[in-house]
């Protein structure tokens, strides 16, 4: 008796341990790319081997992008004869495993998708039913990352389906980030930090400034859409658990300035940076974008306060972000259809964040100001900012006090 109830206790502890271990994967917010913006449900093995070998070529990897995410279409449609998921024959004429194996050994993370409904939203098999069967599948391939996703949903309770799924990645013991993809439909700020890392606070992202899209029951939304939409939402972010303002569509056919303050937006909303472009035929200038280590450091942030809007004059916006240690962030962005010369005093700005309880201190403070774009300094915060900044362009600056 003593001895079975030892082993319960331990097994208890043991579970506590992992899903605490768990609860560590996300500090910061997570980085990645993602098939399904740029390929749909068109994968295949040798497209995940060239985005990996692309994520080591390009810097991407040690620029902090972690994750490798297969989307949609990677199942056949039918499970086999004990019910277990197939990875597509035809696109993984070697099963998933090897797959991820070869994801392992660039260093790198594999991330999967799945959905909570009976079907996925491209129509291959869900995990309604069979959450335990997938999860203990996806761990045995080394799976460490899941999206799930809401289509086919009928009558499930949201919060209720996302934590069997959490329980059953738990139950695996493996890590795994899990990944709640359920469009902001039912509020999963509000219940998404005891189930996952990071949630979808819209539906689908576009690859356009300002446009929506609509699709019968709902709309994919450009950049700015998607952050008016939920720029109040801000409370609910940290770190272990992060606003997912969706995967980013830079070098997806914007202008080299719009990716930058998509981009920058992304960083400075502390949203999963989560690539959504071929990576095999980048440009020089989205590379060069998404590998800006100090931008990337912004999002990295360990304080993980998403920014807010300082002040929007209609042409001009300006976010801030606290950062740790007293820094703060800033983008300057130009909304409007022609350049724009700023003469910025400090002084007469007070910039204080109520929610984080955090203000900057210029007054009894000097900070010195970098520009992350142009990597150069732009002297203190006792001086003016001047600048010009170009049409849907940005200025991104991050003010350090000065010890
Ligand atoms: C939904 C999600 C997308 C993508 C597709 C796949 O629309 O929001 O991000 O995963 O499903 O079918």
């Amino acid at each position: 008796m003593k001895t079975t109830l030892s082993i319960v206790v331990f097994c208890l502890m043991t579970m506590g341990l992992t899903a605490q271990k768990a609860e560590q994967l996300a500090m910061t917010p997570p980085m990645g790319w993602n098939s399904w913006n740029t390929f749909g449900t068109d994968i295949n093995e040798q497209l995940v081997k060239d985005i990996a070998d692309a994520f080591v070529e390009l810097g991407l990897r040690d620029a902090g992008y972690k994750y490798l995410v297969l989307d949609d279409g990677w199942m056949a449609m039918e499970r086999d004869e004990n019910y277990n998921l197939v990875a597509d024959p035809k696109k993984f004429p070697n099963g998933m495993k090897q797959v991820v194996d070869y994801v392992h050994s660039k260093g790198l993370k594999f991330g999967i998708y799945n959905c909570a409904g009976a079907t996925t939203c491209a129509g291959y098999p869900g995990s309604r039913g069979f959450e335990y069967q997938d999860a203990k599948l996806y761990a045995e391939w080394g799976v460490d990352f899941l999206k799930y996703d809401w289509c086919d949903t009928e009558n499930l309770n949201a919060k209720g389906a996302y934590q069997t799924m959490r329980d059953a990645l738990h139950a695996t013991g493996r890590p795994i980030l899990f990944s709640i993809c359920e469009w902001g439909d039912n509020e999963p700020w509000k219940w998404g930090e005891e189930m996952g890392h990071m949630w979808r606070v819209t539906g689908d992202i576009i690859n356009c400034w300002d446009c929506k899209v609509g699709h019968g029951t709902w709309s994919s939304l450009g950049v700015w859409p998607i952050i008016k939409l939920r720029k109040d939402i801000r409370k609910y972010s940290g770190p272990g658990h992060w606003n997912d303002f969706d995967m980013m569509e830079v070098g997806n056919g914007m202008s080299v300035a719009e990716d930058r303050v998509h981009f920058t937006m992304w960083a400075m909303l502390a949203s999963p940076l989560i690539m959504g472009n071929d990576l095999r035929s980048a440009t020089k200038e989205t590379i060069e974008t998404l590998t800006n280590k100090e931008v990337i450091a912004v999002n990295q942030d360990e304080l993980g306060v998403q920014a807010y809007c300082h002040s929007d004059e209609g042409d001009m916006e300006i976010w801030a972000k606290p950062l740790a240690n007293g820094e703060w962030a800033f983008a300057f962005v130009n909304m409007s259809e022609e350049a724009i010369t700023i003469n910025h005093d400090w002084a007469w700005h007070p910039v204080k964040d109520d929610m984080s309880g955090r203000a900057l201190e210029v007054h009894n403070k000097n900070y010195k100001i970098r520009d992350l774009y142009n990597h150069k300094n732009l002297g203190t915060s006792k001086q003016k900012l001047k600048a010009t900044i170009g049409v849907h362009d940005v200025l991104m600056i991050r003010l350090t006090p000065v010890k």
